[in-house]
């Protein structure tokens, strides 16, 4: 007989990890309701052309683009962004400023799977659209910041740029967007030569090659420092100043409302394109790839048919989340209800058993009845090797007595209790 394995680089989420994936995502909807974002629900197939318009060359070319029955270039998302830019473009284009917005679910990148590289991953998506102002910027890291910290996440660091500072050099030099796109795209991949050498075939001066070159180095977790520095190096760059004067109001107003771990890398770029302000993701030291990532994208909205329109967002990646945690042995506890196993001493009982599952479920709580007709013994095996909290036994004395035996598995204890009263025994017993 054939066997089936699963398709490269898709996934599956047994109970455990799938318990997991939940708990992280009940979390990221927990932040929304705190920071006041309303969740919307895009399709997981999209146009073509929505998808490529501002993604980048690194993601347009592991999307999972195919041509519908109907002949239409469509693509699996690889992101939630260009959704949510379309959404506000079109049907929610008259509604009040400011837009937040959530969205969660899986996305897809025919990337090359390794640890925490997957071509079917998670995120949590927080988009907060129709602000240009810092707070706005500030809230997606504050609230992110919020995120790592309520799943347990220890050590967890902020890397952010600002992409203003190398468009505003290469403006400068009359370097067309689709040069300074190819350039960034290379300095996202740490190629800083490679990038450098296509900006001077663009014909960028040799001042601008040098101001680049001692620019992409300026990287440090002193802030002020760190500014003070760019500052100094962009001085008669309108632009690029600009640029950081904007990243040193967001980084005060942060470091207002929270004490972040922070390090301000000049040389930062990020793959998608459509970024025009603030760029940024999130590290832990066990894992050298991202846990979430975002910036600021003034100019989607627009490009996609609506008003003009200020946003900043940022996407976490839940899989990468999950990883980390279980590198960090930190791993969500679940603090999940009581549950209960049934079992009947008989087969002449199961009738009974059933009756008072359904009774115990009627007051909210999770049964498991016995169905394999095991005896009491390997029953019970089996319910303290999954971690049962009660053990509810049905036995011909005791029904007699309208009562059952309710076993503590944790503290091995056990007394026999009225039907009527199993609940509430349940309910007010130890764990
Ligand atoms: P991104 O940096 O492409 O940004 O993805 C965000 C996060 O998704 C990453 O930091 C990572 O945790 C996770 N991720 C990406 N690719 C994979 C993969 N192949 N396997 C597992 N996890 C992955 C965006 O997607 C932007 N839309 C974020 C954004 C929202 N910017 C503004 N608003």
């Amino acid at each position: 007989m054939k066997t089936f394995k699963m398709v490269r680089g898709m996934r599956d989420f047994i109970p455990e990890e799938a318990e997991m994936l939940r708990l992280i995502e009940g979390k990221a909807r927990r932040i929304a309701q705190l920071y006041g974002y309303k969740e919307i629900i895009t399709p997981v197939v999209e146009s073509y052309e929505l998808l490529a318009a501002k993604t980048g060359e690194e993601v347009r070319a592991r999307m999972y683009a195919f041509k519908d029955l109907g002949g239409r270039k469509v693509a699996l998302r690889p992101e939630f962004t260009a959704s949510v830019a379309r959404l506000v473009a079109t049907t929610m284009r008259n509604e009040p400023k400011p837009l937040r917005l959530l969205s969660i679910g899986s996305l897809y990148r025919y990337d090359e799977p390794q640890k925490g590289r997957f071509r079917e991953f998670w995120q949590s998506n927080f988009e907060l659209i129709g602000s240009e102002k810092p707070e706005a910027d500030a809230e997606i890291l504050l609230l992110t910041n919020s995120l790592m910290k309520s799943v347990g996440l220890k050590n967890y660091a902020f890397k952010i740029g600002h992409v203003g500072v190398l468009r505003g050099i290469l403006s400068r030099e009359g370097l067309a967007e689709e040069t300074q796109n190819r350039a960034l795209q290379l300095m996202d991949k740490k190629q800083y030569e490679d990038a450098l050498s296509l900006v001077k075939d663009a014909g960028a001066s040799e001042k601008c090659l040098t101001l680049l070159q001692k620019i992409v180095k300026v990287k440090s977790s002193n802030i002020s420092k760190v500014l003070d520095e760019m500052k100094k190096l962009v001085e008669n760059c309108k632009e690029a100043y600009e640029a950081v004067n904007n990243l040193a109001k967001i980084l005060e107003l942060v470091s207002e409302a929270q004490k972040l771990d922070i390090t301000v890398d000049a040389g930062f770029a990020r793959g998608l394109e459509y970024y025009t302000g603030i760029i940024f993701e999130v590290y832990v030291p066990e894992l050298d790839i991202a846990l979430a990532g975002g910036g600021r994208y003034d100019r989607l909205v627009e490009l996609f048919g609506g008003e003009p329109t200020p946003a900043v967002g940022v996407a976490h990646g839940m899989d990468r989340i999950m990883l980390a945690l279980q590198e960090q042995k930190a791993p969500l506890e679940f603090q999940g209800e009581k549950t209960v196993m049934m079992i009947p001493v008989s087969e002449a009982l199961n009738q009974e058993a059933l009756r008072i599952s359904e009774i115990l479920r009627a007051e909210g709580i999770p049964v498991e009845v016995e169905v394999m007709g095991r005896k009491v013994a390997k029953a019970l095996e089996d319910a303290n090797r999954r971690g049962t909290s009660y053990v509810v036994i049905v036995g011909e004395r005791e029904l007699k007595e309208g009562a059952v035996t309710l076993r503590n598995m944790e503290r091995k204890e056990q007394s026999i209790v009225k039907i009527e009263e199993l609940a509430e025994a349940i309910r007010t017993g130890p764990r």
